[in-house]
């Protein structure tokens, strides 16, 4: 007897994944990925349920993605009827246009192989710009951007912050984020102008460089990948007089390592969300995700159409 839900997870997804199973009261399965000598994957599920929802952050997404598809294959040919993927940090949404000719759009590809081998994605934070829709990325299947802002701000009011706080975004790309989570608090913001050299190099110019003069800064963005942003936005802010400068993100995609950069360029802390498992993960997002899947345990199945 198949049973309705249950949870899967990719193996670096355990931990989490475990956290939001015990929140539904459902099971969990980890997918086995065998990688053989010359690169190529075997993957194996656990037994399909109707439901089966699947929890893989897709930092470091390419050898991730092919396994999620043929993970789905299984599934399916197994009896599930739903495949939900839970994504918290979902992969190749900045390059959403093709910025020089010749480029791929990754962000289309990307959304059309899940849109065929999952009925529902749930992510956070996820990196929209000219996209404005997660429905748009994904069509035909339901898809849910949630935010990690409430829960921030939920964690911060809890440990208090310095009042005379600015909360400060590297660009203009940040301003949905940082927007939110200063109307949450109650708090001031900018953001800043960013114009990109290369992979790890950046220009910032901060617009008003007075506001932050003497402030206590919260630095805020949905993701980190080489640090670069973070780092000149952080001399810029400490060139502008800043007093401290703390750095909040939803996705920590970066090396542990970058840390030391971090704190030669002035930044007292940086915390992040458990999307992506992480030494900095300081806001737990399970009971976020478990709240988001709740109605997966009521899912019907489809009546027969015919009269
Ligand atoms: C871009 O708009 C994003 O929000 C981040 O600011 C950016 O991707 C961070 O990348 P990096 O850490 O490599 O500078």
């Amino acid at each position: 007897m198949i049973k309705p839900v249950v949870l899967q997870c990719l193996p670096s997804s355990a931990a989490e994944a475990r956290r939001i199973a015990v929140r539904l009261g459902i099971e969990t399965d980890e997918i086995a990925i065998h990688t053989f000598p010359d690169g190529e994957i075997r993957v194996a599920v656990g037994p399909a349920a109707s439901v089966t929802i699947i929890h893989a952050s897709l930092d470091w997404p390419n050898d991730k993605l092919l396994a999620l598809l043929f993970a789905s294959e299984a599934l399916r040919r197994s009896g599930a009827r739903r495949l939900v993927l839970v994504a918290p940090y979902l992969c190749y949404m900045r390059q959403d246009a093709a910025f020089r000719p010749g480029e791929a759009i990754s962000q289309r590809v990307v959304g059309g192989l899940l849109s065929d081998a999952f009925d529902r994605i749930v992510t956070i934070d996820a990196h929209l710009h000219r996209t404005t829709d997660i429905r748009e990325v994904f069509p035909g299947i339901d898809a849910d951007n949630l935010s990690a802002m409430p829960v921030i701000a939920e964690a911060l009011r809890m440990t208090g912050f310095d009042p005379a706080t600015v909360i400060v975004g590297p660009d203009s790309e940040s301003e949905a984020w940082v927007s939110d989570l200063a109307g949450r608090l109650g708090l001031p913001y900018l953001a800043a102008r960013k114009t990109r050299r290369g992979d790890r190099s950046v220009d910032i110019e901060l617009p008003d460089p007075d506001a932050v003069a003497g402030r206590s800064v919260l630095l805020v963005d949905d993701l980190v990948s080489s640090g670069g942003t973070l780092a000149a936005c952080a001399r810029a802010l400490a060139a502008a007089g800043a007093k401290t400068v703390d750095a909040i993100i939803t996705h920590a995609l970066f090396p542990p390592a970058t840390m030391d950069e971090f704190a030669r360029a002035g930044i007292r802390s940086v915390r992040s969300t458990s999307s992506v498992s992480h030494p900095t993960n300081a806001f737990a997002l399970d009971a976020l995700l478990a709240a988001a899947l709740q109605n997966e345990l009521g899912w019907a199945e489809p009546k027969d159409s015919n009269p």
